[in-house]
């Protein structure tokens, strides 16, 4: 099939590099043209594991193109998919500009029968209005469906091709049957349902992962107070086959560039349509406040954070990515300065904004500046990271950071080892002599 994605960011380039490996002719398309030009030249913008052998491959099969030109990307498709952001305004809503703007994009250009697929994560009713949008500027005819995306970053290729289901939101038979016919390659149970089930379903599966993380947290709290460990509880109640054994790893909350805004865009959309007795807007509130309430608890046990050189590692809001939004650090190293503490960071792909201006990298509070002449460095090794310091926290459970020999670094004037992700063995790193401080344990 002829295919053009619209938005190169996660969701787009890898689809489109998935799409093309399966024989498509498929055209991604972006309106900045310093990512086209970075991806025409074989380039990913982001880092995403084997993303760019995939993009590599495909493009040297000539199954792949890149453009700016929109013309040029949707005159000859059958299928038009929309991959565009959908961040949330400052209430909370989706904030479907970019959505929009690309429904008066696209329209001139349409070929009859064509078939617009979102794959943003959008509200339902959202498809009703970008096809009248659509139709104000074209004559031709063409369809909608909704196919939302699963995949997370970090494993976005694997989870693309591997994923659980598809789900395809449409009421058009036709559309259903072509759309299923471009997924059969992926071998995998293929839901079907109306656009609003698949929107619905979407924000559902992120809003019970957020919650599930949420609850576990707080279970780890409680068990902070009473001497019970939140690993042996995890353990215990994973055996229940109605509760399961994953995603299920206590921490600072949940971060990243989709839980925190899908919440709050779900709660929001259930306020605006009168459910507004609903829990979304308390997990939200609970995630947000987690980095300070955990931080001031380790305060109290490490003394005070005044004058004390901390490492801290792993920039990014999870492994295997160099994706800052809404990560822990952004949160936790404007608090330790603010506090007259001085940082070392680490991470293996992230790297600290130049001019310490973090506020693109999180939507909530505090939005903080780390001037340039502050007490933060970003360092190269883990070994420059933590040497001599009074502190080493582990936020991040980057492989390079949890096989990392601590036991040769301790120096006497370390003290303290603080492990956020329960990665590793109080009682082992007790042994190399640090004190231990992790979550609910
Ligand atoms: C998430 C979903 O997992 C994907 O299915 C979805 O497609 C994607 O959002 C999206 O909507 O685009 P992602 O944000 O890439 O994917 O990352 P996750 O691995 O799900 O982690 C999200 C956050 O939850 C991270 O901060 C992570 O550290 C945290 N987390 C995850 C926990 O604190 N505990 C866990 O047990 C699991």
């Amino acid at each position: 099939m002829n295919i053009c994605i619209i938005g190169t960011g996660f969701v787009g380039v890898v689809s489109a590099s998935v799409y093309a490996s399966f024989g498509n002719t498929v055209i991604g398309l972006d309106i900045d043209p310093q990512k086209i030009e970075k991806l025409k030249h074989g380039q990913v913008p982001f880092f995403e594991p084997g993303l760019s052998d995939l993009l590599l491959e495909q493009q040297k099969s000539g199954n792949l193109h890149f453009t700016t030109d929109y013309s040029l990307a949707v005159s000859q498709a059958e299928v038009v998919f929309v991959a565009v952001g959908t961040p949330s305004t400052s209430t909370g809503e989706a904030d479907l500009k970019y959505v929009f703007a690309t429904a008066d994009s696209i329209a001139p250009f349409l070929q009859e029968n064509a078939i617009v697929v979102i794959k943003s994560t959008v509200p339902p009713g959202t498809l009703t209005q970008y096809a009248e949008r659509v139709k104000t500027k074209t004559q031709a005819q063409f369809f909608m469906a909704s196919v939302p995306e699963f995949l997370r970053e970090g494993s976005a290729v694997a989870d693309t091709l591997h994923p659980d289901r598809v789900l395809i939101g449409t009421t058009e038979p036709e559309v259903a049957e072509k759309l299923t016919l471009l997924h059969q390659p992926l071998q995998t149970q293929i839901i079907h349902t109306s656009p609003e089930s698949a929107q619905m379903a979407k924000y559902s599966a992120n809003a019970y992962l957020a919650t599930r993380i949420t609850f576990i947290n707080q279970i780890a709290d409680l068990c902070e107070k009473n001497g019970a460990d939140i690993e042996e509880v995890i353990q215990a109640i994973g055996q229940d086959k109605r509760i399961g054994s994953q995603y299920w790893y206590p921490g600072l909350g949940y971060g990243g560039s989709c839980f925190p805004k899908d919440v709050k865009e779900l709660a929001a959309y259930a306020n605006s349509i009168g459910e507004t007795n609903n829990v979304l807007i308390k997990i939200n509130e609970v995630n947000e406040q987690r980095i300070e309430k955990i931080l001031n608890q380790y305060e109290q046990k490490i003394g005070g954070w005044l004058n004390k050189k901390v490492a801290v590692l792993g920039l990014s809001f999870k492994p295997e990515t160099n994706d800052m939004r809404e990560a822990p650090s952004i949160k936790i190293i404007p608090y330790l300065l603010s506090k007259g503490a001085q940082v070392l960071g680490f991470d293996p792909k992230a790297e600290w904004p130049v001019n310490g201006d973090i506020s693109f990298f999180t939507a909530t509070p505090p939005v903080t500046t780390v001037s340039p002449d502050s007490s933060f460095t970003q360092v190269n090794t883990i070994n420059d990271a933590v040497r001599d310091v009074d502190v080493i926290m582990c936020v991040i459970e980057w492989p390079e950071i949890t096989s990392f020999d601590f036991s040769q670094s301790k120096s006497a004037k370390t003290q303290w080892f603080v492990d956020t992700r329960n990665q590793f063995s109080p009682k082992e790193v007790t042994a190399w002599g640090y004190n231990y401080l992790g979550i609910g344990r």
